[in-house]
C-alpha cells in the first residue's frame, strides 16, 4: 500500500446552524467553472437576507435611478440613441465618460466585453454615465483606440490596429483619454500575471482605478500590496478585486463592509475552489478518486496540469487576500497548505508524448485506496470530506486543508461546484453569515468584475 500522504482528518464539531433561504444574485447559472455553458439546473447564489440586499444594490442601482432628473434621463438616452445610429455623432463630453483599459482578453475578458457591450447602453441610460473600451492589451499585442471605439470587439479581434503590448502606454493613453473628455480612467486587468500587478500603484497614482479578478496582487509580496491601498488613499482611485474570491459571489465586499462597519469578525473559512467543490461533492463510496478527476478533467473543470487544482495554491492565494483584508500581514507563504498531490508526484514528470492530465490520473490511481479510507472514515462518523480554506483572525492564523464535516453542516450540502463562505462574527454568532454559489466560470467571474465597474460608475454620477 502507499505511504499516507494525507494525515488523519480533523472533525469539525457538529453545529446547529444552516444557511439562509436561497437568493438569486448576480451571478449567471453555469456549468463548468472554466467554460461558458449556461446550465438551468444549479441552484441560485444563496446569501443572508441583509447582506444580499446589500450584495444586490449594484445591480439595483442600475435597475433605476431616482437622483436623475427625468429631463438629464432624456439627455442621456437621446445620447445612447444618436451613438446607436452613428458611432461617432455623440459628443464626448454630453454624459461622463468610464475610459476602461482592458489587459487581459482570454476567457474572463472577452466575456466581460460582451457584457460591456450589451448592458453599455442601457446602463448608459439608466446611470447617465458612458463606458468606453479605450486600449485592449493581449500578452504579445494591444490596441489603442480613438473615441467612440465602443464596439471595436464586437466583431472580433482587428489586427490592423494592434501593435506590441506595452502596459505603461495603454496606461497613459487611458488617462489621457479620460482627461480629454473629463471622465474618469479605468484598468481592468483580466489575467493571471504578475505584470499588470507590478503597474497597478502607478494606474492608481496617475488617477486610475484598476478591477481585477487577477490574485497577483491581493496574494503577492505584501509591500506591493501595501503600496497599492497606500495609493488608492493618496489619491481616491479605488483598487477593486471583488472576483478574486467567490468569482462573482459577493464575498470580499461584505467581508469589508463588515470591517467597516465595526462587527469584529472572528472566523471566514470556505470552500474557494470550484474544481475541488465539483471533485468532493461528486466523489461518493464506491467511486474511485482519480475517476472523479478524470471525470472533473473531462468537464474541463481542470487546469491543464491537475496538480495547480489539487495543489491548493489557488486556495491559498484567495485565503491570503481575506486574511489581508481582516488585518493579517500574511505572506502567501504563510499559509500552510495540504496539498492533495502525493508527494512522490509533485516533482513528476509525464513520459514524452503523453497527456500530462491524463498520465498524472493514471498515476493517481496508486493512491485511490488510501484516499478511499479516508471517505470511509469520514462516512462511517457520518460526516463529508471537503477541501477548506480559512482564516482565524484571534490566532492570526490561516490554513488550506481537507477536512470532514458533519453532514447537516452547510458545507455538506454543496453542490456541482459551488463554492461556499462562511463568516463568524460578533454580530454573526452563534450563526455565521452564509454565501453560497457558482464561485467560478468565465461568466459569473466578468459579472463580478462587472459589478465593481459598475461601482466605480455609480461613483460619476
Ligand atoms: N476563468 C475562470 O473561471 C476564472 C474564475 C475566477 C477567477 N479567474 C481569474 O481571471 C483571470 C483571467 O482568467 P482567464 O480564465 O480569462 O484566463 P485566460 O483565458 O488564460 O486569459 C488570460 C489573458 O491574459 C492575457 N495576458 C497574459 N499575460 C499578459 C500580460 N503580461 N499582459 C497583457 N495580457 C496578458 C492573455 O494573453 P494572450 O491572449 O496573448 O494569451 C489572455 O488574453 C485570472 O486571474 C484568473 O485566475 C478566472
Amino acid at each position: 500500500m502507499a505511504a499516507p500522504y494525507l494525515s488523519r482528518l480533523s472533525t469539525v464539531p457538529r453545529s446547529t446552524w444552516s444557511p439562509a433561504p436561497g437568493l438569486s444574485a448576480l451571478a449567471r447559472n453555469h456549468r463548468s467553472p472554466r467554460s461558458q455553458t449556461p446550465a438551468n439546473d444549479h441552484p441560485p447564489c444563496r446569501v443572508s437576507a441583509w447582506r444580499a440586499a446589500a450584495c444586490a444594490a449594484i445591480l439595483a442601482s442600475a435597475q433605476a435611478c431616482p437622483r436623475v432628473s427625468a429631463a438629464a434621463r432624456g439627455r442621456r438616452a437621446q445620447a445612447v440613441h444618436s451613438r446607436a445610429g452613428s458611432a461617432t455623432a455623440c459628443a464626448a463630453g454630453d454624459v461622463p465618460t468610464l475610459h476602461v483599459g482592458l489587459v487581459g482578453y482570454g476567457l474572463v475578458g472577452q466575456e466581460l466585453v460582451r457584457q460591456m457591450i450589451k448592458e453599455g447602453p442601457s446602463l448608459e441610460e439608466k446611470i447617465g454615465v458612458r463606458l468606453e473600451i479605450s486600449a485592449v492589451s493581449r500578452s504579445k499585442v494591444m490596441a489603442l483606440l480613438p473615441s467612440d471605439s465602443f464596439n471595436f470587439l464586437a466583431d472580433g479581434w482587428d489586427e490592423s490596429k494592434e501593435e506590441p503590448a506595452d502596459l505603461e502606454k495603454l496606461g497613459q493613453h487611458v488617462v489621457k483619454a479620460a482627461a480629454s473628455t473629463g471622465g474618469r480612467a479605468l484598468i481592468v486587468d483580466n489575467t493571471a500575471s504578475d505584470a499588470p500587478a507590478e503597474l497597478y500603484e502607478a494606474w492608481i497614482l496617475a488617477g486610475a482605478d484598476v478591477a481585477t479578478p487577477n490574485k497577483r496582487a491581493g496574494s503577492g509580496p505584501f509591500s506591493r500590496y501595501e503600496k497599492i491601498l497606500a495609493a488608492s488613499k493618496k489619491t481616491g482611485a479605488r483598487f477593486l478585486y471583488e472576483a478574486t474570491v467567490g468569482a462573482g459571489l459577493p464575498v470580499v465586499g461584505p467581508v469589508q463592509s463588515l470591517v467597516r462597519a465595526g462587527d469584529e469578525v472572528e472566523t471566514v473559512e470556505g470552500i474557494f475552489s470550484g474544481t475541488l467543490s465539483f471533485i468532493f461533492n461528486t466523489w461518493k463510496p464506491g467511486v474511485k478518486f482519480s475517476e472523479v478527476v478524470k471525470e472533473a478533467k473531462e468537464k474541463g473543470f481542470t487546469e491543464p496540469d491537475p496538480r495547480d487544482d489539487l495543489g491548493g495554491t489557488d486556495v491559498q492565494r484567495k485565503v491570503t487576500i481575506l486574511g489581508r483584508e481582516l488585518g493579517l500581514k500574511i505572506e502567501l507563504e504563510d499559509v500552510p497548505v495540504k496539498s492533495l498531490v502525493p508527494e512522490k508526484l509533485q516533482q513528476w514528470d509525464a513520459p514524452s508524448g503523453k497527456n500530462l492530465a491524463d498520465a498524472f490520473i493514471e498515476e493517481l490511481e496508486a493512491y485511490d485506496d488510501e484516499m478511499d479510507k479516508l471517505l470511509e472514515e469520514a462516512e462511517k462518523a457520518n460526516e463529508v470530506l471537503r477541501f477548506v480554506g480559512a482564516v482565524e483572525v484571534k490566532s492570526g492564523k490561516a490554513s488550506v486543508k481537507l477536512d470532514r464535516y458533519p453532514k447537516d453542516h452547510p458545507f455538506a450540502g454543496t453542490q456541482f461546484a459551488d463554492n461556499i463562505c462562511a463568516v463568524s462574527s460578533k454580530w454573526y454568532t452563534p450563526r455565521p453569515l452564509v454565501i453560497q454559489g457558482p464561485g467560478a466560470g468565465a461568466a459569473v467571474t466578468a459579472a463580478g468584475v462587472f459589478g465593481n465597474i459598475m461601482e466605480v460608475m455609480n461613483g460619476m454620477r
